[in-house]
Parts: structure tokens; C-alpha cells; sequence
């Protein structure tokens, strides 16, 4: 039964709320500051103290606006939507963060400044967990959507979510080098969390390296019975970048598998996708069909275009009429959006949260201490998340790819195998995707 509230309670949470939509409504009407990946290199390149505050005072007036247009976008979703599993948990997610940002006082002081980052990685944490939220509850409500309209509201909170870790990350990643920790002698040259001369080549490598390394295959597979990844073309070419939309960072990507961040970036995803599709079409025969990379090194972007012979898209588990379809989050367009095995994994993986930060330190020490080997129950992890049930790798790819002015193609040469087409602008001109 329901308890009665005291009549001036439920005037003073009326007057709580209508003034809480106001200041919503003040942030959400003004445009956000979009930034190039070029502006982010000059800033940060001379960091002083001054450009720090500078930087932190962006950072707590920029986020607010941002979260505050998704906050908007959600409160114009269909009921049946916003009450979906998962969809309600993102919602309250982002109140609180917009209530904390818009709160939060000028920074002034360096102490400040780190206090400042704390709060903000705290934020990062926190927010693990909505990528898989989003996505099931946006595949439980792919019924009562149109296609486009689900798919750009996804796009929209997608690229705004990536906008607003990239400012956050940054901004922390300047801080930690101002203050002279994470500086390793070998690291490569970088500003913040952007690699001034990232080679695509060494990237491709080291994903191989890492597939191969990787629990998603059988137990009793070989390395060697993998495909081999061959590269050709400009192989000396190198731009900047942020590393970890590109990469696979193993350590980076466990911790957050272990705080369920899902982590998986462009050419890692594509390469794993090939290897896949090689490895199930041709099983130990699959050495014999190599996946060949190959990297142009345009005037203005880079392209790398990767060839399997995997069969191509139109198999029996992808009933897309158009490789496109496969970017997609309506069931409409990809009927594996709706399959009870990727609804229960997401849903394993959205509610986990709490149960498994609580190992995280442990596992992530004795990991380290170790270095050989990952750790059993890792690997259950890893091996869970690597398994295709859930099914946001690409799509993320692709919002990942086009975030910055990229584009991301499929070509499906049914029967034979996949090319894949990415392209990423290497002048860093472009502003951030418009759904910040
Ligand atoms: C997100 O990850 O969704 C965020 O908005 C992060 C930000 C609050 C720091």
C-alpha cells in the first residue's frame, strides 16, 4: 500500500522538480563547444598550469550541456520505451550526473584540479555499464520503434556518450602528465589520450598478436590454425590518433571487462570478425586463406581496407538484406537484435556491475603479478564477451569510425568473403560527429 505523503513534502518535491526541468532546459538550449582532434593536440601540447584550469573549467561547463541534450532526447522517447529494462537506469544515470556537473564549483587550484579529475573518474565508473543498459533496452523496445528513429536516437547517445569520455579522458590524461605520474621513458610520443604518430601497420600487429592470444577460440585450437593476417601497401604510415578507438589495449580492455565497460575498438573488431567468419568457414584448412590488410596513406586520410575470405555476410546467422543492416540496432533490419540468447547476455552483463567491481582489484593484482597468464575467472569473462552473442562491435566500430569524419563499408562478396573499407581523415580537422 501506498504511504501517504505529508501535503507540503509533495508541494516542496513539485517545486524540486519543475526548478530541476528549468535548469535542464537552460543547459540543454545551449549549443555544445564542438572540439577537432586538432585543437585537443595544440592545447594540450604546452600544458601549464593556466591552460589546465582552462581545461577542467571546459570539462565541468561542456559535460553538463552534453548530457543534458541526451537527457532531453530520452525524456522524448514513447513511454513503452523509457520504461524498457535498462533504458530507466541510464536515464537516472545521466540526472545525476548532470545534477553533480551543473553543481560543481569553478576550479581555480592545481589541488583543485586533481580533486576535479578524482570526481570525474568516479563518473567514468559509474557510467560502465551504459552501453549494455542502452542496448537492451533498446532492443526490447525495437518493436515499438521505426528503424531510423531507433537507430538515431542510438547514434546520438552513442556519439555524444564516446564525445564526452573523449574530453573527460583527455583532460584527466593532461592532468596525470602535468603532474609528472604516468610518465613511462619508453611510451610512445602522445598529448593526453591522442598518439601523435600512431602506425597503423604496429596497431594491425599487435590485434593479431592479441586475437591470437585470446580465449575466443575453441580450447583445443592452435594459433597457428588461425588464418594468417598479411599486410601490404603504405606500410610507413602513421597519424594522429586516439590509440584506444583504433586498438585493443589488453590491460585497459580487462580492467574494463572486469567493470563491464563493453571495449572493443575498429581494427580489432574487424580483424576478429575475419578471423571468425575464416575459421568457421574453412576450420583447419583456415591457414590456407589468408586475411590480407591493406594501408594506404591518402592526402587526407588514411584507408585501410581488410580482405577474408570468410563467405562473405549473407550467411545463415546474419539474415541482413544489406551489409549496412549489420550497423544497425532495430530488429527490423537485424533480426539477431531480438534473439533471447543476446537479450540474456546483455542483460548478464548490464546487472553484473556490483557483483564483479568488487573482485576487480584482486583480479586485476594478481593479473599483473603474473603477467603470463590471465587469471581463470578472466577469462571467463573475456571469453563470454568475446562470443558474438552480444553484438554491439560493430555498430561501435562504426560509430567509432564515422565520430571524427571517418567512414566505415562493408562489402560482402556472398559466397566468398568480406572487404572491409575504413577510412579515418589524418589531418585531425574535422569537428566531433553533430550529436554531441
Ligand atoms: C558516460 O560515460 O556516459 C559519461 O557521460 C561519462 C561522463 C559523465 C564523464
Amino acid at each position: 500500500m501506498q504511504k501517504d505523503v505529508h501535503p507540503s513534502a509533495r508541494q516542496e518535491s513539485t517545486a524540486l522538480h519543475f526548478y530541476q526541468n528549468r535548469q535542464l532546459e537552460l543547459y540543454a538550449s545551449k549549443e555544445a563547444k564542438r572540439l577537432t582532434l586538432r585543437q585537443l593536440v595544440y592545447f594540450g601540447r604546452h600544458i601549464n598550469q593556466e591552460r589546465l584550469i582552462k581545461s577542467a573549467n571546459y570539462v565541468r561547463t561542456e559535460l553538463p550541456v552534453r548530457i543534458a541534450h541526451r537527457l532531453r532526447d530520452l525524456q522524448a522517447l514513447p513511454y513503452v520505451v523509457v520504461t524498457q529494462e535498462g533504458v530507466a537506469k541510464v536515464y537516472e544515470l545521466y540526472w545525476s550526473a548532470f545534477e553533480k556537473f551543473r553543481r560543481y564549483p569553478p576550479i581555480i587550484t592545481l589541488a583543485e584540479n586533481e580533486a576535479f579529475c578524482e570526481f570525474v573518474n568516479t563518473l567514468l565508473n559509474e557510467h560502465a555499464t551504459v552501453i549494455p543498459n542502452l542496448s537492451l533496452g533498446l532492443s526490447l523496445s525495437s518493436p515499438h520503434l521505426p528503424p531510423d528513429t531507433l537507430d538515431s536516437f542510438m547514434r546520438r547517445m552513442l556519439v555524444s556518450r564516446i564525445s564526452r569520455r573523449v574530453l573527460a579522458e583527455h583532460h584527466i590524461a593532461l592532468s596525470e602528465s602535468y603532474s609528472g605520474r604516468n610518465q613511462e621513458s619508453n611510451e610512445e610520443p602522445h598529448v593526453g589520450i591522442i598518439y601523435t604518430g600512431l602506425s597503423i601497420k604496429q596497431i594491425v600487429e599487435h590485434c593479431d598478436k592479441l586475437l591470437r592470444g585470446t580465449p575466443v577460440w575453441p580450447n583445443d585450437l592452435p594459433a597457428d590454425a588461425l588464418p594468417e593476417i598479411k599486410i601490404d601497401g603504405h606500410l610507413e604510415t602513421s597519424f594522429a590518433y586516439i590509440r584506444e578507438h583504433l586498438e585493443y589495449d589488453f590491460l585497459h580492455t580487462f580492467i574494463s571487462f572486469m567493470l563491464n565497460k563493453i571495449s572493443r575498438y575498429i581494427i580489432f573488431e574487424l580483424l576478429k570478425n575475419s578471423l571468425r567468419a575464416t575459421y568457421i568457414k574453412y576450420q583447419n584448412e583456415a591457414s590456407r586463406r589468408p586475411i590480407q590488410v591493406t594501408i594506404v596513406n591518402g592526402e587526407n586520410d588514411v584507408m585501410i581496407r581488410i580482405s577474408d575470405q570468410g563467405g562473405g555476410l549473407r550467411s545463415a546467422r546474419n539474415q541482413v538484406s544489406k551489409p549496412s543492416d549489420l550497423f544497425s540496432f532495430s530488429h527490423v533490419r537485424n533480426s539477431t537484435r531480438l534473439e533471447d540468447s543476446r537479450l540474456g547476455a546483455l542483460r548478464s552483463v548490464s546487472l553484473s556491475e556490483h557483483g564483479l567491481r568488487a573482485t576487480v582489484d584482486e583480479q586485476i593484482g594478481s593479473w599483473q603479478k603474473g603477467r603470463t597468464q590471465i587469471p581463470t575467472p578472466a577469462t571467463a569473462v573475456v571469453e563470454q564477451i568475446l562470443q558474438p552473442t552480444i553484438g554491439i562491435g560493430l555498430p561501435m566500430s562504426y560509430i567509432y569510425a564515422t565520430y571524427f569524419g571517418g567512414t566505415l563499408e562493408l562489402v560482402s562478396l556472398d559466397g566468398w568473403g568480406t572487404d572491409v573499407y575504413l577510412r579515418l581523415p589524418k589531418l585531425g580537422t574535422n569537428l566531433e560527429g553533430i550529436e554531441v
